[in-house]
């Protein structure tokens, strides 16, 4: 496991990207797991720029999201799908065909997560996987609880995510109370683990991923048990560690 800690949440970015782009130099047809939320969009800028510049060609990659919203259309300016074609793939080359998000809206949630999973394992699984952290320690919508999921599953979004994401919705009320998220299970069989945290408010939990016992009330802690993982921080997200 490696820790890095930089001054600004730009600095992150550039890393991350720099990281993300490597992978795609080396391996054209990479499987990236990809994350939504505040921290990621300065890297997914970083990444459209590269694009840009005509350095970072995504037309043979593959893409799985994290997560989707139970119950909010695809189109819906807070969906998980809206958010990534606004911050990411409408900018880049990534063929829609190979772009993935768990279906929020599926009649039978578990048969989706079901072939979600298997979609993952048919792809060769994700080379690198991309993660933010919640407040409570939550990777993918992998709340705080007595036990670490294994596959893809519906989960009931925990009060802290709930308030944590209300700044996206007009209400709190409005925030749905559901997701369908990746498990733990697909996440650490990622052959690369890349988890971005910036802000003091995030100290806690990074404090408790890196520092604490290995444990479902830190989902983010089982990451330690991982071979390959790399957490890059800012200075306040990385302000509670002892050491670094
Ligand atoms: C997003 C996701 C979440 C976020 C986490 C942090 O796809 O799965 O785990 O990474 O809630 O969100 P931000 O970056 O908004 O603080």
């Amino acid at each position: 496991m490696q820790t890095h800690v930089f001054q600004t949440a730009q600095q992150i970015a550039k890393a991350a990207a720099t990281l993300i782009a490597a992978q795609l130099l080396r391996k054209p047809d990479s499987v990236l797991g990809l994350a939504t939320g505040s921290t990621p969009i300065p890297t997914y800028q970083a990444l459209i720029a590269m694009h840009q510049s005509g350095m970072l060609d995504f037309s043979r990659a593959t893409s799985f999201n994290l997560d989707e919203y139970v119950g909010i259309s695809p189109d819906h300016v807070c969906s998980y799908h809206r958010y990534m074609q606004d911050n990411l793939f409408s900018h880049i080359n990534m063929s829609p065909d190979r772009i993935h998000i768990p279906d929020g809206n599926a009649a039978d949630v578990a048969a989706s997560a079901k072939a979600y999973d298997a979609a993952i394992l048919s792809a060769g699984g994700i080379d690198l996987q991309l993660l933010g952290i919640g407040h409570n320690g939550h990777i993918g919508f992998n709340e705080p609880g007595h036990e670490f999921v294994y596959g893809c599953h519906q989960v009931q979004l925990s009060e802290t995510t709930i308030k944590a994401n209300q700044r996206f919705f007009d209400s709190a009320q409005d925030v749905p109370r559901f997701a369908v998220s990746l498990g733990i299970g697909s996440i650490m069989q990622s052959r690369q683990v890349l988890l971005l945290a910036t802000g003091e408010d995030k100290a806690e939990a990074v404090r408790m991923a890196l520092e604490g016992d290995v444990s479902p009330q830190w989902q983010a802690s089982i990451l330690r048990t991982h071979p390959d993982v790399i957490f890059l921080l800012d200075k306040g997200a990385a302000s509670r560690l002892t050491h670094w």
